[in-house]
């Protein structure tokens, strides 16, 4: 894993950024991505503090073309990406069923 590069969406807070600080603290050079760059920027700082790397871009995943440049960044950035954590989105709340999320919700979150 050690030599490993991996991508975390929504990363600036909750799973995704305690997947990224697992990944960051096993050797994982990780680039994160999330609406709110102030969190995520909090993320790479305590990342970096540990002795990781954090690799960070403020990107909203509904949107193909910013998807698309944020995955040429980070080849240039760090090379061919090995893990996908394809993390972000959002809970309505309360329990649902899949065949009653409408589907624009589906395409709001991708
Ligand atoms: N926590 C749970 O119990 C639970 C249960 C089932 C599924 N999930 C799913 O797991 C994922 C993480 O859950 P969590 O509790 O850590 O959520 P969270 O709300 O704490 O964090 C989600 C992160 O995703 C980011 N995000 C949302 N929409 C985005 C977009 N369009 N582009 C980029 N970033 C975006 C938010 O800014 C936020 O930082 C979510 O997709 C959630 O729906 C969570």
């Amino acid at each position: 894993m050690r030599s490993r590069s991996a991508v975390i969406t929504g990363a600036a807070q909750g799973n995704g950024a305690a997947i990224a600080k697992g990944f960051a603290a096993a050797g994982i050079k990780v680039a994160l991505a999330d609406l709110k760059m102030d969190a995520l920027e909090r993320v790479r700082d305590e990342i970096e503090a540990a002795g990781g790397t954090a690799f960070v871009a403020k990107l909203d995943v509904a949107d193909p073309d910013a998807a698309k440049q944020f995955a040429i960044d980070v080849k240039e950035a760090r090379g061919p990406v090995s893990i996908l954590v394809n993390n972000a989105g959002i809970d309505r709340g309360g329990a649902t069923t899949l065949l009653s999320v409408p589907e624009l919700f589906f395409l709001s979150v991708v």
